[in-house]
């Protein structure tokens, strides 16, 4: 079961080139689950078809205000009221302007006109369209009225030229519309959260590392997104779109980590740090300015390596007793007992505890198998699960922790 299983989402479609970007979003959120209810303005019909739009959202297309599709019916407050989220895309000018006046002269704008829960729009448009007085005039207007609105955002444009006014891609509306419906327990709160390996330079051509994809710490950067924290996410090299709003801090090295790591606890005052970052333990004593050599007559070669600073420890040092410490544990073999032993050594208030080998779990996976054990002996054991639902259990239980010592 996904996020989106039997949400029902309204797919509101101005009349713009953009159009053609609400049928992947259609087709997605039905991949996930939701029963999705297209409703195109007359001139949003002139952009994509009716039965296109059937086809993919697999249901009826509503789209005129006095035919409803059952005698009797009022589609408009029908719909207006059902539906767990209203996604306009694309806004274009004309229908932001529309909206703005109250206006409710199709389906779709007296929908929205009787629809009082969470609506989301993508405008898109002409960059000059955009900037105008009356249409951001608009768009103010339609924020204080409550209405979510993402992007549009920077560069080429159909029409040729190059500006502000692209509409997001379906993958920014996709987030920015699970943001609208997930509770923000975590308003106002903020979090440090690191991922990925960390890599320690031989010489310029080589380097130690392991195997960490990223993916654990993304999940949970997006989970404390979603639940409406502002996000530090330092992250070794990764290739992983960045989460959207995180304020991302890349670094290569252990070094470089715990600088950044540091300065984010401390500077900007963080409530919570959550380390699933797979940190070197040690680094080349000395890099090499130069390629190390073969050399031919010698079968081994020996590496001196110097431990690096533990992130984890400091943190939990420094942390001022409101604020939660929160690391991870890549174990392979006796992991709870290791994990028991890792907590009280690192002194962090909570910990993650992955057996790397076990299957579907740990390095490069979509999933996880974790325990969660706290300070004063409290433990959960979670079973095999995607790494968001992970990410998402560890938010709630963090959530539950900072609200016993710090309530917003
Ligand atoms: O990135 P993925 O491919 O999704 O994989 C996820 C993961 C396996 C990397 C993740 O689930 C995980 O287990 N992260 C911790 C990896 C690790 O370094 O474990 P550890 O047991 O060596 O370290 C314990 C904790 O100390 C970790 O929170 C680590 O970030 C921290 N640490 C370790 C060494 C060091 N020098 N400084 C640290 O802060």
């Amino acid at each position: 079961m996904s996020f989106w299983t039997g949400k029902q989402i309204v797919i509101g479609i101005g009349g713009g080139i953009a159009a053609y970007k609400s049928l992947e979003i259609i087709r997605r959120l039905r991949e996930a689950g939701a029963l999705v209810v297209p409703v195109p303005t007359p001139a949003g019909l002139r952009f994509v078809t009716e039965l296109t739009l059937q086809s993919l959202a697999g249901g009826p297309v509503h789209g005129e205000l006095m035919q409803p599709r059952q005698p009797g019916e009022m589609d408009h407050i029908r719909l207006a009221r059902e539906a767990d989220l209203v996604i306009i895309a694309p806004a274009t000018a004309d229908l932001m302007a529309r909206m703005a006046s109250g206006q409710a002269d199709d389906l779709l704008t007296a929908l929205l006109l009787a629809r009082r829960g969470p609506t989301l729009a993508a405008p898109a448009m002409n960059p000059a369209m955009w900037s105008h007085p009356a249409t951001q005039r608009n768009v103010a207007r339609l924020r204080e009225d409550g209405l979510l609105v993402i992007g549009p955002e920077s560069g080429a444009m159909a029409c040729g030229e190059s500006g502000e006014g692209r509409m997001a891609e379906p993958a920014a509306i996709l987030e920015a519309a699970r943001r609208a419906l997930t509770p923000p327990i975590l308003a106002g709160r903020r979090f440090l959260i690191t991922a990925g390996p960390t890599r320690e330079e031989l010489d310029p051509v080589r380097f130690l590392t392991n195997h960490s994809s990223g993916k654990m710490g993304w999940e949970t950067a997006l989970a404390a997104l979603r639940a409406g924290a502002e996000v530090d996410l330092v992250h070794g090299p990764v290739a992983l779109p960045p989460p959207p709003g995180a304020r991302l801090l890349p670094v290569t090295t252990a070094e470089e980590m715990r600088a950044a790591a540091l300065e984010a606890w401390q500077q900007r005052e963080c409530d919570a740090a959550i380390l699933t970052a797979a940190v070197a333990d040690y680094r080349p004593a000395q890099r090499q300015p130069d390629k190390i050599k073969k050399e031919h007559e010698e079968p081994e070669m020996h590496l001196t390596l110097t431990q690096n600073p533990d992130i984890l420890a400091e943190l939990s040092a420094r942390a001022n007793g409101n604020q939660v410490v929160c690391g991870f544990a890549a174990e392979t073999g006796n992991a709870l007992e290791r994990g028991r032993e890792k907590l009280v050594r690192k002194g962090c208030d909570l910990l993650a505890i992955n057996d790397v080998t076990a299957p579907g779990c740990g390095f490069g996976s979509e999933t996880n198998i974790v325990t969660l054990i706290g300070r004063d002996g409290w433990e959960e054991s979670w079973p095999l699960l995607p790494k968001e639902a992970v990410a998402e259990r560890l938010i709630r239980a963090i959530h539950a922790l900072l609200g016993q010592r710090h309530p917003t």
